[in-house]
């Protein structure tokens, strides 16, 4: 059901239906990934985390997106108390999530994740690996419970290794379509595995994998291509960004020639969208008319969920007039009032971000007990509220 008043007719690309392969979208909003860090010691998926999913479906979202989700019990999981879809179990106990989203109307993909060398804590092995032996840059995130120190050195992750997270991403998605996703995204941003290979300073091969961006994006063309092969039936799509979560500077130093050699060869493999995370917002990119997620749009030719201070919802409506996203994903937004696409329809205004949301992780009504403990809007913390407000994980 379309959701409808003075907010839906003032916006009406926003709450214009949408589909991505068969998946209908009630609207073009999209709950964009947040890592929760909620999820039992061993990965396993709460009754709580089950509730806190539902509220977004309940408010009105076209679609929500899982948090990151780690693939295997090697060297995927990058914080304590992060989901997995690694084992059987812990796939299983995804079922309660799938179910009330889907109580409440609305599709649900997830976000299938592999940290590399952004490895703070890790609950099945010691050490991380990386597409080389790069010390990431910046600090341990506090807000998923992080030293607040630096990154341990990765090691060089060997060719045999690579074919078992490639592989490992497709055992993933195939069982996330088994237990009734309606689509899965692999992170392929913001500075986790896939991204060490994208960047320059974080990937010194001399084999087919590092050198030129024809070879820096053959892991994303790999990974998509067994994701694609192992969920043939349900939308697969891959998150791209510049920044990364412990460096919100770098730009890919091709610009648009990059940019069209790296969404064309992963459109290349049969994905049907991507996903652009631009943190700092929509700015045209590269001296071009386009931001990023219009730049995926033209080079690939499929839908773009475009993701970045879009939570003002003339600005999500631009994004859409403008083309340079098929899709609004809103992460803070959606935080702050899960209701955000109901009371815009309905031409309220949604609760505001505030650091202090954030914690304590994917607790019920985290945004209204912040509220009522914080009358003044005004929140407590300091540290996380820094970080937070950057926000790009
Ligand atoms: C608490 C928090 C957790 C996040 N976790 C993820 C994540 O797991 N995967 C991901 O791709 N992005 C993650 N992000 C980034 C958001 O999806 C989004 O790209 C970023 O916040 C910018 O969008 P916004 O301006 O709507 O907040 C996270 C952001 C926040 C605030």
């Amino acid at each position: 059901m379309g959701l409808s008043g003075p907010g839906a007719e003032a916006y009406p690309h926003i709450f214009s239906r949408g589909k991505i392969k068969g998946v209908e979208f009630a609207n073009r909003c999209v709950v964009s990934p947040m890592t929760r860090t909620s999820a039992s010691e061993d990965g396993l998926v709460t009754d709580q985390m089950a509730e806190y999913y539902a509220r977004y479906a309940r408010g009105g979202w076209g679609m929500v997106m899982t948090e990151g989700v780690y693939i295997d019990l090697k060297y995927s999981q990058g914080y304590a108390f992060q989901p997995g879809i690694a084992t059987d179990e812990q796939a299983e106990s995804w079922r309660k999530v799938v179910d009330a989203v889907h109580a409440e109307g609305a599709p649900i993909f997830m976000q299938i994740f592999h940290c590399g060398a952004i490895n703070q804590g890790n609950n099945w092995v010691e050490g991380s690996i990386s597409a080389s032996a790069v010390t990431p840059v910046g600090e341990q995130i506090p807000r998923y419970r992080g030293a607040g120190t630096g990154f341990q050195t990765p090691r060089e992750i060997t060719r045999e290794e690579m074919a078992q997270v490639i592989e490992d991403f497709g055992h993933a998605a195939r069982r996330a379509a088994e237990i009734g996703f309606d689509g899965v995204e692999v992170h392929g941003a913001n500075g986790y595995l896939p991204d060490q290979f994208l960047t320059v300073h974080t990937n010194l091969r001399e084999d087919e994998y590092g050198g030129p961006i024809e070879n820096r994006v053959r892991f994303h063309c790999e990974v998509m291509q067994s994701v694609r092969d192992a969920a043939p039936d349900i939308p697969v799509g891959v998150r791209i960004s510049q920044t990364k979560v412990n460096d919100f500077t770098y730009v890919w130093p091709g610009g648009d020639d990059d940019a069209k050699v790296i969404f064309s060869a992963i459109a290349a493999t049969g994905i049907d969208f991507f996903d652009c995370s631009a943190h700092l917002g929509l700015d045209h990119v590269f001296g071009t008319d386009h931001s990023l997620s219009g730049l995926a749009h033209r080079h690939s030719g499929l839908p773009v969920m475009a993701n970045g201070k879009l939570q003002d919802p003339s600005e999500a409506e631009r994004a859409l007039v403008e083309g340079e996203g098929e899709f609004v994903a809103i992460a803070k937004g959606a935080m702050a009032d899960p209701k955000w696409p109901q009371k815009i329809a309905a031409g309220e205004t949604p609760y505001g971000f505030d650091p202090g949301m954030i914690m304590p992780y994917a607790t019920l009504d985290c945004n209204e007990a912040f509220w009522a403990e914080n009358p003044d809007g005004k929140s407590k913390t300091t540290v996380e509220a820094r970080d937070a407000a950057e926000g790009a994980t």
